[in-house]
Protein backbone atom coordinates (compact mmCIF):
# COMPACT_ATOMS: atom_id res chain seq x y z
CA UNK A 1 0.00 0.00 0.00
CA UNK A 2 1.48 3.24 -1.03
CA UNK A 3 2.36 5.79 2.01
CA UNK A 4 -0.20 7.66 3.75
CA UNK A 5 0.25 11.30 2.03
CA UNK A 6 -0.71 14.95 3.69
CA UNK A 7 -3.75 14.62 1.74
CA UNK A 8 -4.69 11.87 3.18
CA UNK A 9 -3.83 13.18 6.94
CA UNK A 10 -5.87 15.70 6.48
CA UNK A 11 -9.08 14.23 5.31
CA UNK A 12 -8.70 13.88 1.75
CA UNK A 13 -10.69 15.46 -0.56
CA UNK A 14 -13.11 17.01 2.03
CA UNK A 15 -10.98 19.12 3.54
CA UNK A 16 -9.30 20.68 0.45
CA UNK A 17 -12.66 21.61 -0.91
CA UNK A 18 -13.34 23.23 2.08
CA UNK A 19 -10.91 24.92 2.43
CA UNK A 20 -10.76 26.42 -1.25
CA UNK A 21 -14.67 27.10 -0.63
CA UNK A 22 -13.63 29.82 2.49
CA UNK A 23 -10.87 31.22 0.37
CA UNK A 24 -12.98 31.81 -2.80
CA UNK A 25 -15.44 32.95 -0.41
CA UNK A 26 -12.59 35.95 0.89
CA UNK A 27 -11.45 36.31 -2.16
CA UNK A 28 -15.49 36.88 -3.39
CA UNK A 29 -15.48 40.18 -1.33
CA UNK A 30 -11.70 41.65 -1.04
CA UNK A 31 -11.44 45.14 -3.02
CA UNK A 32 -8.11 43.98 -4.28
CA UNK A 33 -8.25 40.03 -5.17
CA UNK A 34 -11.68 40.01 -6.90
CA UNK A 35 -11.16 42.70 -9.50
CA UNK A 36 -7.97 40.33 -10.90
CA UNK A 37 -10.65 37.64 -11.91
CA UNK A 38 -12.02 38.31 -15.14
CA UNK A 39 -15.03 35.87 -14.83
CA UNK A 40 -18.25 36.56 -13.08
CA UNK A 41 -17.69 33.34 -11.71
CA UNK A 42 -15.32 32.45 -9.19
CA UNK A 43 -16.39 28.74 -9.28
CA UNK A 44 -13.41 28.16 -12.18
CA UNK A 45 -10.99 29.31 -10.56
CA UNK A 46 -11.59 27.91 -6.97
CA UNK A 47 -11.58 24.25 -9.25
CA UNK A 48 -8.10 24.69 -10.51
CA UNK A 49 -6.78 25.87 -7.34
CA UNK A 50 -8.37 23.02 -5.78
CA UNK A 51 -6.93 20.51 -7.51
CA UNK A 52 -3.71 21.69 -7.78
CA UNK A 53 -3.66 22.18 -3.94
CA UNK A 54 -4.78 18.27 -3.96
CA UNK A 55 -2.11 17.39 -6.04
CA UNK A 56 0.62 19.31 -4.21
CA UNK A 57 -0.23 17.33 -1.25
CA UNK A 58 -0.09 14.35 -2.42
CA UNK A 59 -3.65 13.70 -3.55
CA UNK A 60 -5.06 12.97 -7.23
CA UNK A 61 -3.23 14.06 -10.12
CA UNK A 62 -6.10 15.74 -11.74
CA UNK A 63 -4.38 19.59 -12.22
CA UNK A 64 -1.86 17.76 -14.00
CA UNK A 65 -3.60 15.24 -16.10
CA UNK A 66 -6.00 18.35 -17.47
CA UNK A 67 -3.55 21.81 -17.03
CA UNK A 68 -0.26 20.30 -17.92
CA UNK A 69 2.98 21.33 -15.20
CA UNK A 70 1.89 24.14 -12.72
CA UNK A 71 4.09 26.68 -13.89
CA UNK A 72 2.26 28.72 -11.71
CA UNK A 73 4.48 32.15 -11.64
CA UNK A 74 4.35 32.20 -15.81
CA UNK A 75 0.44 31.57 -15.22
CA UNK A 76 0.20 34.90 -12.77
CA UNK A 77 2.23 36.75 -15.12
CA UNK A 78 -0.62 38.55 -16.39
CA UNK A 79 -1.18 39.79 -13.25
CA UNK A 80 0.75 41.85 -11.18
CA UNK A 81 1.23 40.43 -8.05
CA UNK A 82 2.93 43.06 -5.36
CA UNK A 83 3.18 43.51 -1.65
CA UNK A 84 -0.77 44.28 -1.80
CA UNK A 85 -1.77 41.47 -3.57
CA UNK A 86 0.37 39.10 -1.71
CA UNK A 87 -1.24 40.01 1.38
CA UNK A 88 -4.71 40.48 0.52
CA UNK A 89 -4.49 36.72 -0.81
CA UNK A 90 -2.65 35.38 2.36
CA UNK A 91 -5.36 37.20 4.76
CA UNK A 92 -7.94 35.33 2.57
CA UNK A 93 -5.73 32.05 3.37
CA UNK A 94 -5.44 32.61 6.34
CA UNK A 95 -8.87 32.83 7.36
CA UNK A 96 -9.22 29.81 4.97
CA UNK A 97 -6.84 27.99 7.16
CA UNK A 98 -8.32 29.24 10.09
CA UNK A 99 -11.85 27.95 9.63
CA UNK A 100 -10.59 24.45 9.43
CA UNK A 101 -11.52 22.75 12.59
CA UNK A 102 -8.37 21.29 14.72
CA UNK A 103 -9.33 17.92 14.60
CA UNK A 104 -9.52 17.87 10.89
CA UNK A 105 -5.91 19.88 10.97
CA UNK A 106 -3.73 19.65 13.93
CA UNK A 107 -1.28 21.85 14.72
CA UNK A 108 1.77 20.23 13.28
CA UNK A 109 -0.39 20.08 9.68
CA UNK A 110 -1.64 23.66 10.55
CA UNK A 111 2.04 24.87 11.08
CA UNK A 112 3.02 22.99 7.20
CA UNK A 113 -0.02 24.43 5.61
CA UNK A 114 0.27 27.99 6.98
CA UNK A 115 4.43 27.74 6.04
CA UNK A 116 3.75 26.42 2.41
CA UNK A 117 1.20 29.08 1.71
CA UNK A 118 3.51 31.93 3.17
CA UNK A 119 6.35 30.52 1.14
CA UNK A 120 4.16 30.08 -2.04
CA UNK A 121 3.14 34.13 -1.94
CA UNK A 122 6.38 35.26 -1.75
CA UNK A 123 7.34 33.25 -4.37
CA UNK A 124 4.48 34.52 -6.73
CA UNK A 125 5.48 38.27 -6.57
CA UNK A 126 6.48 39.74 -9.84
CA UNK A 127 6.33 43.39 -8.62
CA UNK A 128 8.20 45.34 -6.12
CA UNK A 129 4.76 47.66 -5.57
C1 LIG B 1 -4.80 31.49 -10.77
C2 LIG B 1 -4.24 35.64 -8.38
C3 LIG B 1 -1.09 33.51 -5.44
C4 LIG B 1 -2.43 29.24 -7.25
C5 LIG B 1 -4.90 32.81 -10.39
C6 LIG B 1 -5.70 33.81 -11.07
C7 LIG B 1 -5.54 34.96 -10.39
C8 LIG B 1 -4.66 34.71 -9.29
C9 LIG B 1 -6.19 36.30 -10.70
C10 LIG B 1 -6.53 33.58 -12.34
C11 LIG B 1 -7.83 32.98 -11.96
C12 LIG B 1 -8.14 31.71 -12.71
O1 LIG B 1 -7.52 30.67 -12.46
O2 LIG B 1 -9.05 31.77 -13.51
C13 LIG B 1 -3.29 35.44 -7.39
C14 LIG B 1 -2.73 36.48 -6.55
C15 LIG B 1 -1.83 35.89 -5.71
C16 LIG B 1 -1.83 34.46 -6.05
C17 LIG B 1 -3.07 37.96 -6.57
C18 LIG B 1 -1.01 36.63 -4.67
C19 LIG B 1 0.05 36.12 -4.06
C20 LIG B 1 -1.20 32.16 -5.63
C21 LIG B 1 -0.54 31.14 -4.87
C22 LIG B 1 -0.93 29.93 -5.37
C23 LIG B 1 -1.83 30.19 -6.46
C24 LIG B 1 0.42 31.42 -3.71
C25 LIG B 1 -0.59 28.55 -4.92
C26 LIG B 1 -0.29 28.22 -3.70
C27 LIG B 1 -3.16 29.48 -8.37
C28 LIG B 1 -3.63 28.45 -9.28
C29 LIG B 1 -4.28 29.10 -10.32
C30 LIG B 1 -4.23 30.53 -10.00
C31 LIG B 1 -3.44 26.95 -9.12
C32 LIG B 1 -4.91 28.45 -11.55
C33 LIG B 1 -3.78 28.26 -12.58
C34 LIG B 1 -4.27 27.61 -13.85
O3 LIG B 1 -4.73 28.33 -14.72
O4 LIG B 1 -4.19 26.38 -13.95
N1 LIG B 1 -4.28 33.39 -9.31
N2 LIG B 1 -2.74 34.24 -7.06
N3 LIG B 1 -1.97 31.55 -6.59
N4 LIG B 1 -3.53 30.72 -8.85
FE1 LIG B 1 -3.13 32.46 -7.98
Amino acid sequence: TPARTFYDEVGGAETFRRLTAAFYAEVARDEVLRPLYPEEDLGPAERRMRMFLEQYWGGPRTYSDERGHPRLRMRHNPFRVGPIERDAWLRCMHTAIASIDDETLDAPHRRALTDYMEMAAQSMMNSPI
